[in-house]
């Protein structure tokens, strides 16, 4: 028997109760991975609260998008994986079947990836959805090139703080925005270049400033909402890119008027093929080896107080970086 996290009905985190069940075998090319970390990632909440765009499997619906363990047990017909090996989950598209809140979950062989030697679970439970979403979206959709201006909304986010670090990896040039001045020391110590602090500057203004005048050849949002358009303005015109990731503020966000190029995006479009993630990965692991790339936890739960890490993201007084759930093999 080993604990699961789940939920019968959508609501708040009371919704999350710890269950004990057995645990399942991997089927055919499938490995089970005992949980060593996992994080406690916005879609979680969206998916516990019913505001995912993803149907949900009710009752018993398990929960959680990325983790880290150990293969301890290997289906028929899994090449180049075996027990004993430390893992990183890159994609769970269907998390209410083997969400990686538990001690174990079963997950296609294809979604995991070997995970780099030294590097410990918790931090290990904090790279993969925050940094291969801002590899994605920068390099891969973006296609962001040494010198690009890139201005990150939400940068005191998990995604932006991942952003920040990759930009600096490539010599693109890192700005952040924070809706409140007093983060904008943190940001400065994060990596960024500049910092728009939104509460006392206007974000147009400041992004030509901070760009000789022509605006940010990337703009990475994880916000949307109203401020969509006025965001838009602060692209370069015509070779401009935004590329929105998130939606933290709710709210209808109109379509920006501006001639740039504009991209919705989607981890999965690259967590999902094998050949995108070994770019990731190999992307990823080289940044970490050289410590140009470091994720940030900001507190550490056990399994037992899932319930009390979601009311933590809920308030939203997170200083840095992830929220991180242990499983079964960290006490
Ligand atoms: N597309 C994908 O595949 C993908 C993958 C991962 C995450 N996401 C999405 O990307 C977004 C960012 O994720 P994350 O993990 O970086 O989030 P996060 O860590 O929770 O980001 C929180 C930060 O966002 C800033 N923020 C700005 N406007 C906000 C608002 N209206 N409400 C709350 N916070 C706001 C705040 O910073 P300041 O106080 O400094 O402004 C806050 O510290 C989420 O919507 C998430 O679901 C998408």
């Amino acid at each position: 028997m080993a604990r699961v996290v789940v939920f019968d009905e959508t609501g708040g985190p009371e919704v999350l109760r710890v269950v004990e069940e057995p645990v399942g075998d991997p089927g055919p090319g499938e490995v089970r991975v005992r949980i060593e970390a996992f994080a406690v990632n916005r879609l979680d909440e969206l998916t516990r609260s019913g505001a995912a765009p993803m149907p949900i499997r009710l009752p018993h619906a398990r929960l959680g998008c990325e983790g880290t363990g150990i293969v301890d047990a290997v289906g028929s017909g899994v090449d180049g994986l075996g027990v004993g090996d430390a893992v990183l989950v890159t994609a769970v598209p269907d998390m209410t079947s083997n969400g990686t809140y538990a001690d174990y979950t079963v997950l296609p062989a294809a979604r995991v990836v070997k995970r780099p030697a030294g590097l410990d679970p918790v931090k290990a439970a904090a790279l993969w959805v925050a940094y291969s979403t801002a590899y994605g979206a920068l390099v891969e959709k973006a296609g962001m090139r040494p010198g690009d201006h890139v201005l990150i909304t939400a940068a005191s986010g998990t995604v932006g703080l991942a952003a920040i670090q990759i930009a600096r990896r490539i010599g693109a040039v890192p700005i952040a925005v924070t809706r409140r001045t007093a983060k904008k020391d943190a940001l400065f110590a994060a990596g960024a270049s500049a910092v728009i602090a939104t509460d006392q500057e206007d974000i147009v203004e400041a992004a030509l400033r901070h760009t000789g005048g022509v605006g940010a050849d990337i703009i990475l949002d994880s916000v949307m909402g109203p401020g969509l358009a006025e965001l838009a303005r602060a692209a370069r015109q015509i070779t401009g890119t935004l590329v929105t990731v998130g939606w933290l503020d709710p709210r209808p966000a109109p379509y920006p008027s501006q001639a740039i190029t504009i991209h919705r995006y989607m981890s999965f479009e690259h967590t999902l093929d094998p050949e995108s993630v070994r770019r990731i990965a190999a992307f990823l692991f080289a940044g970490l080896r050289a410590g140009a790339l470091d994720p940030a936890v900001d507190k550490v739960f056990a399994l037992d107080e899932i319930a009390e890490a979601h009311r933590y993201l809920q308030r939203g007084q997170r200083a840095h970086g992830k929220i991180i759930g242990t499983g079964a093999a960290v006490a």
